[in-house]
Formats: structure tokens, C-alpha cells, sequence
């Protein structure tokens, strides 16, 4: 019985932790987004970027008003940090 125990609470751990393996890559928000989500949100939301009539036409100038937005956001980014941002906006709205 002991025995039988034992491989029970096994192969409980293992599934377990293969269950926590699985969900990892959905719970993980990109860099870029939780860094968009900390501070791009108070003046826009997303629906700014994907409105019929959004301003954006190229990366380029994506690129340029994130350097611009980032002064009244506060967002004090690096440069890796700003084209994490860049990247999440362009790859889950604008799909430059
Ligand atoms: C102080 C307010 C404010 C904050 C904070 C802010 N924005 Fe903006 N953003 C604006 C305004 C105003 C516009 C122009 C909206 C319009 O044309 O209606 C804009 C427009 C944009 C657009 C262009 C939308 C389009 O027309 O395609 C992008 C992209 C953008 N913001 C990104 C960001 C990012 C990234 C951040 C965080 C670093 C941020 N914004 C934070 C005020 C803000």
C-alpha cells in the first residue's frame, strides 16, 4: 500500500508541474507589452492604434511616436525597451 502511495503522490508532483510547464508561455506577457501596458494607458487605449482612421502607415513612424509618446508617459525605456514596445504595437495592431 505504502508503495502504491508513493507513486500516487509521484505521478500527482509530476503532473502537477507539467501543468505549470504548459501554462508558462500564455501567462507570459512579452517585455513589450508589460511595459506598454505600465505606461501607454492613461491617455489611449489599443483602440487608438487599430480606429479606421489611425495615423500610423509604416514602423518607421510607429517607431517615432513611441519616442514621442514616451515623454508625456513618463517612460524612462532603453533602447532594447523601446523596440519591445514598438515590436508588441506593430506585431498585435498595426501587423507592419
Ligand atoms: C499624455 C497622453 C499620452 C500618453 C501617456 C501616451 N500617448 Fe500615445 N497618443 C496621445 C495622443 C493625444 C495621440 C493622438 C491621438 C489621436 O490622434 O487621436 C496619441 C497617439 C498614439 C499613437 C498613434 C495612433 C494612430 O493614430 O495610429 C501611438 C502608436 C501611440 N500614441 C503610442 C503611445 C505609446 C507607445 C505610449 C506609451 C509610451 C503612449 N502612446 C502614451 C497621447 C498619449
Amino acid at each position: 500500500m505504502k508503495f502504491v502511495k508513493k507513486i500516487t503522490t509521484t505521478f500527482l508532483l509530476l503532473s502537477a508541474s507539467l501543468t505549470i510547464l504548459a501554462d508558462e508561455p500564455i501567462k507570459k506577457a512579452t517585455l513589450g507589452q508589460t511595459l506598454h501596458d505600465g505606461k501607454c494607458l492613461a491617455c489611449h487605449t489599443t483602440d487608438t492604434y487599430t480606429r479606421e482612421d489611425h495615423t500610423m502607415k509604416s514602423l518607421e513612424a510607429l517607431s517615432a511616436r513611441v519616442t514621442q509618446c514616451m515623454n508625456p508617459a513618463k517612460a524612462e525605456w532603453n533602447d532594447k525597451e523601446r523596440k519591445a514596445v514598438v515590436s508588441y504595437i506593430s506585431k498585435n495592431f498595426y501587423k507592419f
